[in-house]
Protein backbone atom coordinates (compact mmCIF):
# COMPACT_ATOMS: atom_id res chain seq x y z
CA UNK A 1 0.00 0.00 0.00
CA UNK A 2 1.33 3.60 -0.84
CA UNK A 3 2.22 5.82 2.15
CA UNK A 4 -0.73 8.79 2.67
CA UNK A 5 -0.15 12.09 1.45
CA UNK A 6 1.25 14.52 4.27
CA UNK A 7 -1.13 16.85 2.13
CA UNK A 8 -4.10 16.39 -0.02
CA UNK A 9 -5.49 19.63 -1.93
CA UNK A 10 -9.26 19.05 -3.75
CA UNK A 11 -10.59 21.69 -5.69
CA UNK A 12 -9.04 24.59 -4.20
CA UNK A 13 -9.58 27.71 -5.41
CA UNK A 14 -9.19 30.85 -4.00
CA UNK A 15 -10.59 34.93 -4.43
CA UNK A 16 -8.92 37.96 -3.17
CA UNK A 17 -11.35 40.23 -1.66
CA UNK A 18 -12.06 43.13 -4.36
CA UNK A 19 -10.94 40.96 -6.91
CA UNK A 20 -12.92 40.08 -10.24
CA UNK A 21 -11.95 36.72 -10.19
CA UNK A 22 -10.21 33.89 -8.42
CA UNK A 23 -6.48 33.65 -8.16
CA UNK A 24 -6.69 30.23 -7.92
CA UNK A 25 -9.29 27.63 -8.88
CA UNK A 26 -9.98 24.23 -9.20
CA UNK A 27 -6.49 23.15 -7.54
CA UNK A 28 -5.82 19.29 -7.12
CA UNK A 29 -2.55 18.06 -5.54
CA UNK A 30 -1.25 15.78 -3.35
CA UNK A 31 2.06 16.23 -1.07
CA UNK A 32 4.09 13.41 -0.09
CA UNK A 33 6.00 13.39 3.31
CA UNK A 34 9.92 14.58 2.76
CA UNK A 35 9.70 15.48 -0.78
CA UNK A 36 11.19 18.66 -2.88
CA UNK A 37 8.26 20.52 -4.60
CA UNK A 38 8.99 23.07 -7.05
CA UNK A 39 6.17 25.19 -8.33
CA UNK A 40 6.70 26.93 -11.22
CA UNK A 41 4.70 29.47 -13.96
CA UNK A 42 4.79 32.66 -15.51
CA UNK A 43 4.56 35.86 -12.76
CA UNK A 44 0.18 36.13 -11.56
CA UNK A 45 -0.11 32.27 -11.87
CA UNK A 46 -1.33 31.68 -8.64
CA UNK A 47 2.10 30.68 -6.97
CA UNK A 48 2.47 32.49 -4.27
CA UNK A 49 -1.46 32.11 -3.76
CA UNK A 50 -1.18 28.43 -2.89
CA UNK A 51 1.90 28.74 -0.72
CA UNK A 52 0.22 31.10 1.23
CA UNK A 53 -3.06 29.11 1.31
CA UNK A 54 -1.18 25.93 2.74
CA UNK A 55 0.62 28.33 5.24
CA UNK A 56 -2.25 30.10 6.51
CA UNK A 57 -1.07 33.29 5.28
CA UNK A 58 -3.79 34.49 3.34
CA UNK A 59 -5.00 37.80 4.03
CA UNK A 60 -8.01 38.66 5.49
CA UNK A 61 -11.31 38.59 3.39
CA UNK A 62 -9.21 36.20 0.70
CA UNK A 63 -12.35 33.84 0.33
CA UNK A 64 -11.20 29.91 -0.16
CA UNK A 65 -13.79 26.60 -1.41
CA UNK A 66 -12.78 23.35 -1.49
CA UNK A 67 -10.20 21.43 1.03
CA UNK A 68 -7.13 21.08 2.24
CA UNK A 69 -6.74 17.86 4.37
CA UNK A 70 -3.63 17.21 6.21
CA UNK A 71 -2.96 13.70 7.37
CA UNK A 72 -2.50 15.36 11.14
CA UNK A 73 -0.90 11.45 11.81
CA UNK A 74 2.30 12.50 10.04
CA UNK A 75 2.51 16.07 11.22
CA UNK A 76 0.53 16.72 14.15
CA UNK A 77 3.40 15.75 17.22
CA UNK A 78 2.46 16.73 20.79
CA UNK A 79 0.53 19.91 19.18
CA UNK A 80 -2.72 20.54 19.88
CA UNK A 81 -4.03 21.43 16.45
CA UNK A 82 -2.61 21.59 12.77
CA UNK A 83 -1.25 23.82 11.07
CA UNK A 84 0.08 26.59 12.80
CA UNK A 85 2.24 29.18 10.45
CA UNK A 86 5.92 29.46 12.30
CA UNK A 87 5.48 26.00 14.05
CA UNK A 88 4.29 23.38 11.92
CA UNK A 89 4.99 25.83 8.30
CA UNK A 90 7.62 27.75 7.70
CA UNK A 91 7.93 30.45 5.27
CA UNK A 92 11.03 31.96 4.05
CA UNK A 93 9.99 34.81 1.38
CA UNK A 94 11.99 36.28 -1.77
CA UNK A 95 13.23 39.79 0.07
CA UNK A 96 14.29 38.50 3.93
CA UNK A 97 13.88 42.21 4.78
CA UNK A 98 10.21 41.44 4.49
CA UNK A 99 10.81 38.63 6.91
CA UNK A 100 13.53 39.94 9.38
CA UNK A 101 12.40 42.98 11.49
CA UNK A 102 15.01 45.52 11.44
CA UNK A 103 14.93 46.53 14.71
CA UNK A 104 15.38 43.72 16.55
CA UNK A 105 18.79 41.60 16.93
CA UNK A 106 19.54 38.13 14.69
CA UNK A 107 19.48 36.20 18.12
CA UNK A 108 15.74 37.77 18.95
CA UNK A 109 14.67 36.46 15.71
CA UNK A 110 16.06 33.17 15.72
CA UNK A 111 14.94 32.39 19.01
CA UNK A 112 11.81 33.54 18.78
CA UNK A 113 9.69 30.83 17.23
CA UNK A 114 11.70 28.16 19.46
CA UNK A 115 10.47 30.64 22.79
CA UNK A 116 7.04 29.84 21.16
CA UNK A 117 7.05 26.96 19.97
CA UNK A 118 8.99 24.53 21.53
CA UNK A 119 8.82 26.06 25.05
CA UNK A 120 13.04 26.86 25.38
CA UNK A 121 13.93 28.96 27.95
CA UNK A 122 15.83 32.63 26.60
CA UNK A 123 19.40 30.73 27.45
CA UNK A 124 18.47 27.67 25.63
CA UNK A 125 16.84 29.24 22.66
CA UNK A 126 20.13 31.37 22.30
CA UNK A 127 22.54 28.06 22.25
CA UNK A 128 20.05 26.72 19.76
CA UNK A 129 19.90 30.06 17.66
CA UNK A 130 23.84 29.46 17.86
CA UNK A 131 23.54 25.75 16.75
CA UNK A 132 20.93 26.81 14.03
CA UNK A 133 22.98 29.74 12.56
CA UNK A 134 26.15 27.70 11.74
CA UNK A 135 24.13 25.15 10.79
CA UNK A 136 22.69 27.55 8.07
CA UNK A 137 26.59 27.67 7.21
CA UNK A 138 27.04 31.37 9.00
CA UNK A 139 30.41 31.77 10.69
CA UNK A 140 30.97 33.75 13.56
CA UNK A 141 27.39 32.43 14.71
CA UNK A 142 28.12 34.05 18.48
CA UNK A 143 29.08 37.59 17.26
CA UNK A 144 25.80 36.97 14.70
CA UNK A 145 23.57 36.97 17.91
CA UNK A 146 23.98 40.63 19.09
CA UNK A 147 23.88 41.81 15.52
CA UNK A 148 21.26 43.68 13.70
CA UNK A 149 20.12 43.10 9.76
CA UNK A 150 21.43 45.57 8.23
CA UNK A 151 24.30 44.85 9.38
CA UNK A 152 24.81 41.70 6.72
CA UNK A 153 24.90 40.97 3.47
CA UNK A 154 21.56 39.81 1.55
CA UNK A 155 22.64 36.19 0.73
CA UNK A 156 23.56 36.34 5.16
CA UNK A 157 20.27 37.63 5.45
CA UNK A 158 18.57 34.88 3.87
CA UNK A 159 20.60 32.34 5.71
CA UNK A 160 19.47 34.15 9.05
CA UNK A 161 15.53 34.01 7.85
CA UNK A 162 16.16 30.39 6.83
CA UNK A 163 17.70 29.52 10.40
CA UNK A 164 14.79 31.56 11.78
CA UNK A 165 12.08 29.83 9.64
CA UNK A 166 13.16 26.38 11.01
CA UNK A 167 13.56 27.02 14.33
CA UNK A 168 10.66 25.33 15.54
CA UNK A 169 11.75 22.65 13.31
CA UNK A 170 8.71 22.68 10.96
CA UNK A 171 7.61 20.40 8.92
CA UNK A 172 7.47 22.09 6.22
CA UNK A 173 9.18 24.56 4.86
CA UNK A 174 8.21 27.26 1.80
CA UNK A 175 10.77 29.20 0.19
CA UNK A 176 8.83 31.63 -2.10
CA UNK A 177 11.42 32.73 -4.82
CA UNK A 178 14.06 32.62 -1.85
CA UNK A 179 16.97 32.76 -4.13
CA UNK A 180 15.57 34.84 -6.57
CA UNK A 181 17.10 38.44 -5.41
CA UNK A 182 20.63 36.64 -4.52
CA UNK A 183 23.55 36.53 -6.96
CA UNK A 184 24.13 32.91 -8.83
CA UNK A 185 27.11 31.71 -6.82
CA UNK A 186 24.72 33.06 -3.16
CA UNK A 187 21.97 31.00 -5.22
CA UNK A 188 23.55 27.65 -5.34
CA UNK A 189 24.96 27.82 -2.01
CA UNK A 190 21.37 28.38 -0.58
CA UNK A 191 19.89 25.78 -2.52
CA UNK A 192 22.45 23.61 -1.53
CA UNK A 193 21.24 24.42 2.09
CA UNK A 194 17.48 23.88 0.99
CA UNK A 195 18.13 20.52 -0.16
CA UNK A 196 20.51 19.39 3.13
CA UNK A 197 17.65 20.88 5.52
CA UNK A 198 15.24 18.35 3.86
CA UNK A 199 17.96 15.19 3.61
CA UNK A 200 18.67 15.76 7.56
CA UNK A 201 15.76 17.04 9.31
CA UNK A 202 13.38 14.94 7.52
CA UNK A 203 11.54 18.04 5.73
CA UNK A 204 8.82 18.81 3.12
CA UNK A 205 10.34 21.42 0.81
CA UNK A 206 7.71 23.50 -1.31
CA UNK A 207 9.32 25.74 -3.80
CA UNK A 208 8.63 28.28 -6.11
CA UNK A 209 10.98 29.46 -8.83
CA UNK A 210 11.30 30.94 -11.96
CA UNK A 211 14.59 29.26 -12.35
CA UNK A 212 14.39 25.68 -14.10
CA UNK A 213 17.07 24.48 -13.81
CA UNK A 214 17.05 24.89 -9.97
CA UNK A 215 13.84 23.30 -9.77
CA UNK A 216 15.37 20.47 -12.07
CA UNK A 217 18.12 20.43 -9.77
CA UNK A 218 16.14 20.33 -6.69
CA UNK A 219 13.14 19.07 -6.79
CA UNK A 220 11.54 15.63 -6.99
CA UNK A 221 8.35 16.36 -7.74
CA UNK A 222 7.29 19.72 -9.83
CA UNK A 223 3.78 21.69 -10.68
CA UNK A 224 3.28 24.29 -13.34
CA UNK A 225 0.57 27.05 -12.99
CA UNK A 226 -0.74 29.18 -15.37
CA UNK A 227 -3.85 31.90 -15.18
CA UNK A 228 -4.94 30.35 -11.52
CA UNK A 229 -4.82 26.65 -13.21
CA UNK A 230 -2.69 23.64 -12.43
CA UNK A 231 -1.56 22.96 -15.77
CA UNK A 232 0.74 19.92 -15.16
CA UNK A 233 2.00 17.75 -12.49
CA UNK A 234 4.30 14.86 -11.67
CA UNK A 235 7.97 14.11 -11.05
CA UNK A 236 10.49 15.95 -11.99
CA UNK A 237 12.17 13.35 -14.11
CA UNK A 238 8.73 12.68 -15.91
CA UNK A 239 7.84 16.40 -16.90
CA UNK A 240 10.48 17.84 -17.85
CA UNK A 241 12.18 15.68 -20.67
CA UNK A 242 8.59 15.31 -21.52
CA UNK A 243 6.35 17.75 -20.82
CA UNK A 244 2.57 17.03 -21.44
CA UNK A 245 0.83 20.30 -21.91
CA UNK A 246 1.90 22.79 -24.84
CA UNK A 247 2.15 25.40 -22.30
CA UNK A 248 4.90 23.82 -19.90
CA UNK A 249 6.61 22.89 -23.44
CA UNK A 250 6.63 26.66 -24.25
CA UNK A 251 7.77 27.66 -20.56
CA UNK A 252 10.49 25.48 -20.58
CA UNK A 253 11.68 26.52 -24.14
CA UNK A 254 11.81 29.91 -23.05
CA UNK A 255 14.16 28.74 -19.92
CA UNK A 256 15.83 25.52 -19.93
CA UNK A 257 19.30 24.42 -21.38
CA UNK A 258 19.67 21.03 -19.54
CA UNK A 259 22.96 21.15 -20.48
CA UNK A 260 23.80 23.26 -17.29
CA UNK A 261 25.64 21.24 -14.57
CA UNK A 262 23.55 20.99 -11.58
CA UNK A 263 23.47 24.52 -9.20
CA UNK A 264 23.58 21.89 -6.51
CA UNK A 265 27.03 21.80 -5.14
CA UNK A 266 29.07 23.84 -7.14
CA UNK A 267 29.61 26.34 -4.14
CA UNK A 268 29.23 26.09 -0.17
N1 LIG B 1 -3.11 40.34 -1.58
C1 LIG B 1 -3.68 40.30 -2.81
N2 LIG B 1 -4.84 40.98 -3.05
C2 LIG B 1 -5.43 40.94 -4.26
N3 LIG B 1 -4.94 40.25 -5.32
C3 LIG B 1 -3.81 39.56 -5.14
C4 LIG B 1 -3.11 39.55 -3.89
N4 LIG B 1 -2.01 38.77 -4.01
C5 LIG B 1 -2.02 38.33 -5.28
N5 LIG B 1 -3.08 38.79 -5.96
C6 LIG B 1 -3.45 38.49 -7.35
O1 LIG B 1 -3.60 37.08 -7.46
C7 LIG B 1 -3.03 36.60 -8.69
C8 LIG B 1 -1.97 35.55 -8.37
O2 LIG B 1 -0.92 36.21 -7.67
P1 LIG B 1 0.30 35.42 -7.04
O3 LIG B 1 1.03 36.38 -6.18
O4 LIG B 1 -0.19 34.17 -6.43
O5 LIG B 1 1.14 35.07 -8.35
P2 LIG B 1 2.58 34.43 -8.50
O6 LIG B 1 2.42 33.26 -9.45
O7 LIG B 1 3.17 34.16 -7.18
O8 LIG B 1 3.36 35.57 -9.28
P3 LIG B 1 4.93 36.03 -9.15
O9 LIG B 1 5.71 35.00 -9.92
O10 LIG B 1 4.95 37.36 -9.83
O11 LIG B 1 5.27 36.10 -7.69
C9 LIG B 1 -2.50 37.82 -9.41
O12 LIG B 1 -3.47 38.24 -10.32
C10 LIG B 1 -2.32 38.85 -8.32
O13 LIG B 1 -2.48 40.14 -8.80
MG1 LIG C 1 4.80 34.95 -6.11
Amino acid sequence: MSPLPLLTIKGLGVTYRGASGPALSDVSLTLEEKRRLAIIGESGSGKSTLARCIAGLLPAGARTTGELIWNDAKVRTKHESFPAPGRDIAYVFQDPGASLNPVLTIGEQVCEAAIRHLGLTRRQALNHARDLLAGVQLTHAEALLSTYPHQISGGQRQRVAIAAAISANPKILIADEATSALDTITQAAIASLLDRLVQTNGMTLIFITHDIALASNLADDITVFKSGHLVEAGKVYNVLPNPGSVYTRRLLSSHLDLTTPPLIGTAG
